[in-house]
Parts: C-alpha cells; structure tokens; sequence
C-alpha cells in the first residue's frame, strides 16, 4: 500500500502546544494559514479545526525546509516535523492559546497545493454571503464558521443523551411521502414507476409520528429534516431541522417539563448556562394583551398598556371614534426616549401604517407638559394617562388606538424597534417562555371558513368542546409554542384521539369526509384501532443554534444552506435536467407565457 504520508504521523494538532510542550518533537498537518519571509526566517501559521501554531523555517536549522518554505502559499496542504520552542520574549501572542510557544521545521512535506483562495479567511474582513456559500467548503475553514458545526453537534448530542435517558426511541418516517397538514405548500417528487403520480417530500413527520403512537411506541423522537416550500427569510429555509417528539399517556402539564429538561439540557451542554426552570406560561390573550405578540421578547420590559377608558367618550375624536366601534387605545411609554428626533419618531409611524394601522400618536414627557402633535387633545387626560403608564418627565409615550388584535399588534413591533434603538436588549441573555391556549382556528375572510391555527390533529381545550358548535373562534386548542428571546423555537400540541372529535373538527374547516379520507385517510383509519391519548412538538433545530452561537440567520448554523431564493449557490440546484429524465417521468414542460 503507498503511504501519501510518508510514514508520517500527526502528533498533535495546531491547537494543542503549550510552554510544556517546549522541547518536544512533534508533527503537525494542516493549512498554511499565512506566511510571513521575514529574509532569514520564514513564518508560516499552520492550521487545522483546532486552532493555529507558528511555524519557523531557519535556513540553519534545515536549508531543505527553508527552501521549500518559500514556494508555500495560502491554503497549501503542509505537513511539517520540528521542535517546540518558546517564542523569543516580547514576540508572544496572548490572543493565540498557542502564542507562548513556535515550531522550528525540521522537515517540511507538501501535501497538497492550493489555487489563490476567491475571498480570504481572516475572520475580520467582511465577505459577500454568496460567494461564501458558493465556495462554502472555504467559508467552513473560518474558525468560527466550523464552530458552529461543533456547536450544532454538541446540541444534537446532548438531545440525543437526553431523550434516549428518557425512555424515548428514534425512528426514521419516510421522505418519499403524502402531502402533510402543516400548510405550507409541498415539495413535490415525480414517480418513475407511476407515471403521472407524485411524492410530496414532507413538511414535518406529523402523520407518521401519530402513527407510531397507535402502532404503541410510546415515546418517539428523531432529527430530521422537512421541506417547506414557502417564502424565506433569515429564519426560514426550505429544507431545515427539527428535533421532532411524540408521546402517549401525558397530559400536556406532565409533557412540557419534559421538554424544558431537553432545552436546558443543551444550554447546560452549550453555554454552560442553568436556564431556571419550568419556563414561564403566557396564555396567548394575554402575550397579545401585553406584548402585542405571541412570540414575545422577554428580554425587556415595555409591556403595553390599556388606556381605552381614558379616550372613550374624550375629546381626542381619533381615538373616542375607536373605542366607540368596540376598539381600543394601547399605550406604551419608552423610559427617558424624550431625546428622540421627529425623524426617528416618522420611522415608527412609517412601521405602524406598514402593518396597516391608522398611524401612531407620540407625546413627548416633558418637565412642563407633553410635547406632540396632538398636545391638546392629550392634555386633559394627562394625568391619568401618566399615571396609567407609570411615566414621568423624559420618557417618550406611544399610543396606538384600532381594533384588536391589529392595536397590540401594531405597536407590539414598535415595542420591539424601541427597545433596539434604545439598546434595551442585553446580550447574551435568554428568556425562555411558553405560549399555550391558542385559539384553535381563526377566520379565512377570503375564503369564508374556518382554518386550522395549528394543524386539524391538534385537540380543543376539553371545556371547550362545545365551543365547536357555537362559537369556534373563542375555542382554546390544547397547543403550546416555545418562544425564546421574541423567536418561535418550538411548537407541538395534544392530539384529537378520538374519531368523533376528529370528524367535528374536518367538518368545522369545512374539510369534506371524502377528501378527508383522500387527504389523511390512512391516519383516520388508523385512529380506529385503539389510538391512545397523544401528544408532542417539533423544535427547529436550526433556530436553536442560531440562538445558541448568537448568528442572526439560520444560513450560518447549515452546513450546505440556501439563498433566500431557496438557490444552493454551490451546486447549483434547482437546475434543468436532462430531456432523457424528463420523458421517463412522463413530464412535458410548457413555455411560460
Ligand atoms: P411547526 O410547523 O410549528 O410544527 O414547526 C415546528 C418548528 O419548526 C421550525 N420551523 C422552521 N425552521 C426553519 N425554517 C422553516 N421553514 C421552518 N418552519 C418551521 C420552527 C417551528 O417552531 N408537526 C408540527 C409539530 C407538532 O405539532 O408536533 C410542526 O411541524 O422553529
């Protein structure tokens, strides 16, 4: 067998030497990560995923090395033997764990060359994401890009400790699947064998999940990607991760806590944090009533206020026109924010009308009254409105007054750009919560019917079952979504078990028996058979770590992720295939008109 090493065999990596080290013989491999030929000497740091190591090629100490040194350029492959030896003193580095100490090269085997590199790797220099993502296999050479592979391991890891010590098993569901219930739209694989017949890849593996339930398996978790064909963001992807669970025989207060220890136990892998546990419950009233979200950041305070009954029936005819139509006027006061200039105050009533209310009503605290636009209409209510929102001479109040939710809503996102303008966010901090008692459906004003909040599988709240007949807006499903610092983590629900709740509510979304059946017909089937009680949720995984390594784009925690046009700069995908491949599936394309 050739040996492409020589015999040669690393003895440790570039990340590992020490003052103790001094003396030693070693052999390194890596990356030649810059090279510096300072006339006699030659510096080159060599790199591997643990870290660097100064490397010293002295033509005294082997004429050979040296020589071969200066034909080494960025990224070349090196292997090198040399001794370790304390740094000169005043030439240490403090910002390396290796900076005490150099190798002088006594031997030096190019393993490899290298093409200039298309951007370089230094962590400062600020490179465009595509060109990243088309050479990712560059960008992963980046200590901290690789870091947050390990950091996703480590999740992983400490997921699958964690839940295999809890009695759950991992199962593998099919891609090569049926269209699923999470409502985005599918992504769909054509079938050679049955022409004309499609796979759609799945969106979580709901259906399946449930299935292992009644098939008895208990507990069931796997890792596993889904693929969402919808609009993307910095959160979003088209193929992402969850951590997926399902569980029989556990009401949803005997379930939570289960899923608190998981997401504690990879904070204490991770961050080394002990997140306090259980998590705080909002039920989603009251996130909307006092956050204007149901994914709230509670990493600050700002919570919103009702001041309705200050406007009703008041002079200020904006507002009492409001409260009149059974609307509301939510307030918010912004602590010692008077300082903000009116173009700062025209950007937050720009957001307000962009997320279709009427426009924002700001008044400024000051010492001898209130500063705004509409002073005088305030002036009345001054002081009861000062002493409903707790404000006092210096702070900034924003008022909005619609409809609810659009009220909370509205000025819960100018809640959010006022606690980033006044740096009221503190970093590296995590705030955990709950959001549960979710309405079951909502309203499709377009489409005049009920739809699913969650997906048509999640159970009402058992009190209000006969909501389901009178009034299904105000029904509470039994679902729950994890919010960490203002980002949806999580979301699961208790199941319907039971074949008559289950047609109730196919018949309350206006989901026909037959198509039912055609849709989801092997799960109803299923359900038949002994199903017992059931429930879970799906983590993404990928959110996770974003959280975790602070990256504000999932993008940076995927190894292989897409543009926002759901492209792989990489290879290239999606591309046109070959007409060969087409006419096996049966496939004809049309011309766009
Ligand atoms: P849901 O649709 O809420 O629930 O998804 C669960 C979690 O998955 C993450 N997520 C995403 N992450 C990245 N890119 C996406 N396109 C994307 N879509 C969702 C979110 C979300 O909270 N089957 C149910 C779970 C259940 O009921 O058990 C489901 O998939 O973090």
């Amino acid at each position: 067998m050739t040996d492409t090493l020589g015999g040669w065999r690393r003895t440790h990596s570039s990340g590992e030497l020490r003052a103790s080290h001094v003396g030693r013989t070693v052999t390194l491999m890596g990356w030649a990560f810059r090279r510096r030929d300072h006339g006699g000497l030659i510096f080159v740091d060599l790199r591997d995923r643990e870290g660097l190591t100064q490397c010293v090629f002295n033509p005294e100490t082997s004429g050979e090395a040296h020589t071969r040194a200066q034909e080494v350029r960025s990224e070349f492959v090196l292997a090198v033997v040399g001794t370790v030896q304390r740094r000169p003193p005043g030439t240490e580095n403090p910002k390396l764990p290796t900076g005490d100490v150099e190798v002088q090269v006594s031997q030096l085997k190019v393993l490899n060359e290298s093409k200039p590199l298309p951007f370089p790797l230094e962590e400062e220099i600020e490179v465009d994401e595509t060109v990243r993502f088309r050479h990712r296999y560059l960008d992963l050479r980046r200590p901290a890009a690789y870091l947050n592979l390990v950091i996703r391991d480590q999740a992983c890891r400490a997921v699958r400790e964690y839940l295999h010590a809890h009695g759950f098993v991992e199962v593998e569901t099919p891609f090569l699947t049926r269209s699923t219930p999470e409502g985005a739209r599918d992504f769909l694989v054509p079938s050679r064998l049955t022409r004309g017949s499609f796979y759609a890849l799945p969106q979580s593996p709901q259906l399946f999940k449930q299935l292992l339930m009644v098939a008895g398996v208990e507990r069931y978790f796997q890792i596993v990607r889904c693929f969402r064909d919808e609009d993307l963001r910095r959160d979003r992807q088209p193929e992402f991760t969850q951590i997926d669970i399902e569980t029989s025989f556990l009401d949803r207060d005997e379930f939570l806590p289960i899923v608190e220890g998981m997401v504690a136990a990879i904070w204490r892998r991770v961050k080394g944090i002990e997140l306090p546990t259980p998590f705080p419950r909002l039920a989603f009233e009251e996130a909307i009533a006092r956050f204007g979200s149901d994914k709230p950041d509670l990493r600050f305070g700002l919570e919103l206020t009702d001041c309705s009954n200050l406007f009703g029936g008041s002079e200020f005819q904006a507002f009492a026109q409001v409260v009149a139509a059974g609307g509301v006027v939510k307030g918010l006061r912004a602590p010692k924010a008077a300082g903000m200039s009116r173009k700062e105050l025209d950007d937050l009533t720009e957001t307000a009308k962009s997320l279709g209310g009427k426009g924002l009503v700001w008044a400024k605290v000051n010492p001898e009254g209130l500063q705004s636009p509409v002073a005088r209409f305030l002036d009345p209510v001054r002081p009861a409105l000062m002493s409903r929102l707790a404000a006092e001479p210096g702070d900034l109040v924003l008022l909005v007054g619609d409809q609810m939710p659009l009220a909370a809503t509205v000025l819960g996102r100018l809640r959010q750009e006022v606690a980033q303008r006044l740096h009221l966010v503190p970093e590296g901090e995590f705030r955990m919560a709950w959001v549960v008692d979710f309405p079951l459906v909502e309203w499709n004003e377009e489409e005049r019917r009920w739809n699913a909040v969650h997906h048509p599988f999640t159970a009402p709240r058992d009190e209000d079952l006969p909501l389901l007949d009178t009034d299904p807006g105000r029904a509470r499903a039994k679902a729950y979504d994890l919010v960490i610092n203002g980002q949806e983590a999580a979301g699961g629900s208790i199941r319907i078990h039971q074949q008559s709740v289950q047609e109730k509510m196919f018949k309350l979304l206006g989901i026909a028996p037959q198509e039912a059946r055609a849709r989801f017909g092997f799960l109803l089937e299923a359900l038949e058979f002994g199903a017992p009680p059931m429930g879970g949720i799906a983590a993404g995984l990928d959110r996770l770590v974003a959280l975790l390594t602070g990256e504000g784009s999932i993008r940076e925690v995927i190894a292989f992720p897409k543009t926002q046009k759901g492209t792989c700069p990489l290879t290239d995908a999606p591309s046109p295939v070959d007409p060969a491949q087409l006419r096996d599936l049966g496939i004809r394309l049309v011309e766009e008109p």
